[in-house]
């Protein structure tokens, strides 16, 4: 038990995948995993261990932005001693020829700031997936056919933006989207030897306005949930 997982030790799966939202988590584990049982309620941040393809792996709500996720994956990756951390979850499109429903694979993920700058001071750390995983969700998701970008995204600490030139050059540098979490996921994972990815669905566009409707959610998240798994347990 941590101070924000209630989890026994050797509840938690050395694999995790790290949605946002705890019903994501609720439901891509009743979706998804064999035997799925719940094993944190802490905060109602729920957390589901099951297996998938006999290999078993936990389903974790890592909650929004960057402070929060930095709290559930330090105390996976100290307290349970958790490997690999997949965020699955939503993004806004930044770049014309990314579309709805269309995923990224993160490379890298920009920041202003993020909970790790204060160790970096003066240095811009380059907050970077494991190859690993990126090269298997790749493989994974053109296996399936489903429209893929790779590169790098921008992870904010704000979802309403009242500094419009930033996106502006994010967008400029060829930024591919928007999210709040993934920049101080792989900071943690690089800073305790761990690999992580961010496997992401593009919700909205900061640039046409369009949006998911939410019918067509689960079948586009879907998509990426599994995506997520085979690169995990490729
Ligand atoms: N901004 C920040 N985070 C997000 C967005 C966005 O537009 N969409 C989904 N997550």
């Amino acid at each position: 038990m941590t101070v924000h997982i209630g989890a026994a030790p050797g509840e938690i799966a050395q694999t995790v995948l790290m949605p946002g939202d705890p019903y994501r988590a609720k439901w891509a584990a009743e979706t998804f995993l064999k035997d799925a049982k719940l094993v944190n309620e802490v905060r109602g941040m729920l957390g589901f261990t099951g297996t998938w393809n006999g290999n078993p792996v936990t389903i974790q709500g890592s909650g929004m932005g960057m402070p929060s996720l930095s709290i559930y994956a330090n105390e996976l990756i100290s307290s349970y001693d958790v490997q690999t951390l997949v965020r699955i979850g939503s993004c806004g499109g930044m770049q014309p020829h990314v579309g709805i429903r269309d995923v990224i694979v993160a490379m890298s993920a920009s920041t202003i700031t993020s909970p790790s700058s204060g160790i970096f001071r003066e240095l811009n750390f380059a907050p970077t997936a494991d190859w690993s995983l990126l090269q298997a969700a790749v493989k994974a998701a053109e296996a399936r056919g489903t429209k893929t970008h790779v590169g790098g995204i921008y992870s904010s600490d704000v979802f309403y933006a009242e500094r419009p030139d930033l996106d502006e050059q994010m967008v400029r540098h060829g930024i591919l989207g928007v999210e709040m979490e993934a920049a101080e996921l792989y900071t943690l994972a690089a800073r305790h030897g761990r690999r992580a990815l961010a496997v992401l669905t593009v919700s909205d566009h900061l640039q046409t306005g369009e949006a998911l409707p939410s019918e067509d959610r689960e079948k586009t998240f879907g998509d990426m949930v599994e995506i997520a798994l085979e690169a995990a347990f490729s």
